[in-house]
């Protein structure tokens, strides 16, 4: 691969280049846009060069680039022996489109509604527990909340010996701290077998019998689970889809949403809790039941914690992005934290200001915490109303003031997900 038609970017040697993102996601990039502007390389040892692109132009051309040019699938492979191969992660060309159009029906409409009063339901239930006048630290909270909207919402299981283990039994998956480990360390059919046994443990035999379960009982007509949704659909050929397609997509979607809409309601309560003019705002909101504030204050986390940093495609051929003619097999990597810092877009871009999206509505190439493209996160939507949902209920019936007034710094954990430092610590009143 010629390196001249890569842009500039750091001469460090490969191995620091990969010390610095991996301990440093952030001040890396930071350092390498203060130094190289809008698109720079970097290379990392046994890696194909990433080229990193943040100006909203050239994160149009990846987005809305022909999707035969830019592959997605690649960098999720690792994930295989979890959500398997038929998941809508992995999938590419008309496989993917196919399978998106499966899955769409559960997000978005209709669809969306019959999710939106289980997700208040069950932050009604859970925030009532959660203990008064003393502190608590809210994001293990949130994940038990959000993996709840996960197992009663999406896989549509009522209360009963299988809600309990599989509960339990992605619990201790979410927080195996080796996780990461397991899914790139050694060679792929070792890494497949301790997957299935150290992380998968029960949960593939507990998912598969809901599924039979559910199909033998031939009701789902009337219920509005992604399940329900998937036992009724049919392949453009007139297929349903095998128990194994549904297992993948399930297990896609309790991998893909619960942690990530867990730690963004984290980062809300951690930065709201700081700023009482705005816990005050979207409490007046709700008591008149209106959201476009509580929506301002969900973008403008999302702009400033962004949980995924960047999304990546590979190049299958050459291809023209910003300015340069990228090679064949080079991965673009748009960089969802630096867009986001742009002061360009977002002026004094540190400070939380939930107004700026009252001003001006969310860009699809300058507000990219879900990606883009024909690739943009499924659940979306989804986690948009969950947020509000969770953050209306949790203001609207108990004070929440901050255990500690100093901001909380950025830990990094699992696949790379930046984490509030202390918690999220609060105490409920
Ligand atoms: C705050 C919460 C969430 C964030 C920040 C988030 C972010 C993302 C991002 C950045 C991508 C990659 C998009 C791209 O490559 O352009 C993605 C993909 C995806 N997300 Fe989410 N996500 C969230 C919640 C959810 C939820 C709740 C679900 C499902 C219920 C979900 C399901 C998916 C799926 C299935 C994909 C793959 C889409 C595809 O490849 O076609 N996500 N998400």
């Amino acid at each position: 691969m010629p390196r001249d038609v890569l842009p500039p970017g750091p001469r460090l040697p490969t191995f620091i280049q990969f010390a610095a993102w991996t301990s440093r996601p952030w001040g890396f990039m930071d350092w390498c846009a203060a130094r190289y502007g809008d698109v720079f390389t970097l290379r990392f040892p046994r890696q194909r060069p990433w080229v990193v692109v943040s100006h909203p132009d050239a994160v149009k051309e990846v987005f809305s680039g022909p999707p035969e040019l830019l592959c997605a699938a690649e960098s999720n492979r690792i994930l295989e022996p979890v959500v398997g191969a038929n998941s809508l992660l992995l999938l590419e060309g008309d496989a993917h489109r196919e399978q998106r159009r499966l899955l769409m029906p559960s997000f978005r409409g209709n669809g969306l509604k019959f999710y939106a009063d289980t997700m208040t339901a069950i932050a009604q239930a859970e925030i009532a527990r959660w203990p008064r006048g003393r502190q608590v630290r809210l994001h293990p909270r949130m994940q038990a909340l959000t993996l709840e909207v996960m197992l009663r919402g999406v896989l549509g299981l009522s209360e009963g010996a299988r809600l309990d283990q599989l509960r339990a039994e992605l619990k201790r998956m979410l927080t195996t701290r080796a996780g990461l480990l397991l899914l790139v360390i050694g060679p792929p059919r070792m890494r497949e077998a301790l997957t299935r046994k150290f992380l998968m443990g029960q949960i593939d035999r507990l998912v598969r019998a809901e599924i039979d379960d559910r199909r033998k009982a031939d009701d789902w007509a009337g219920r509005g689970d992604l399940l329900s949704i998937l036992l009724q659909a049919r392949h453009a050929d007139g297929q349903p889809l095998s128990d194994t397609e549904i297992r993948d997509e399930l297990v896609t979607m309790l991998l893909a949403g619960e942690e990530t809409t867990a730690t963004s309601l984290a980062w809300a309560v951690e930065r709201l809790i700081r700023h009482p003019e705005y816990q005050a705002r979207l409490i007046e909101e709700a008591r008149v039941g209106d959201h476009r504030f509580a929506d301002a204050v969900v973008k403008e986390t999302m702009r400033l914690r962004p949980v995924i940093s960047m999304v990546t495609r590979q190049l299958t051929a050459p291809m023209q992005i910003a300015g340069f003619r990228l090679p064949a097999g080079v991965s673009v990597v748009s960089s969802i934290y630096l867009t986001h810092r742009r002061p360009d877009l977002y002026p004094d871009p540190e400070c939380f200001r939930p107004e700026r999206f009252l001003d001006q509505p969310a860009g699809p190439y300058t507000w990219i915490p879900f990606g883009g493209g024909v690739r943009r996160c499924l659940g979306a939507t989804f986690a948009e109303l969950e947020m509000r949902a969770v953050l209306g209920t949790l203001f609207s019936t108990c004070t929440v003031r901050p255990a500690d007034e100093r901001p909380e710094p950025v830990r990094w954990r699992g696949l790379m997900i930046p984490v509030p430092g202390r918690g999220a610590s609060a105490v409920l009143g």
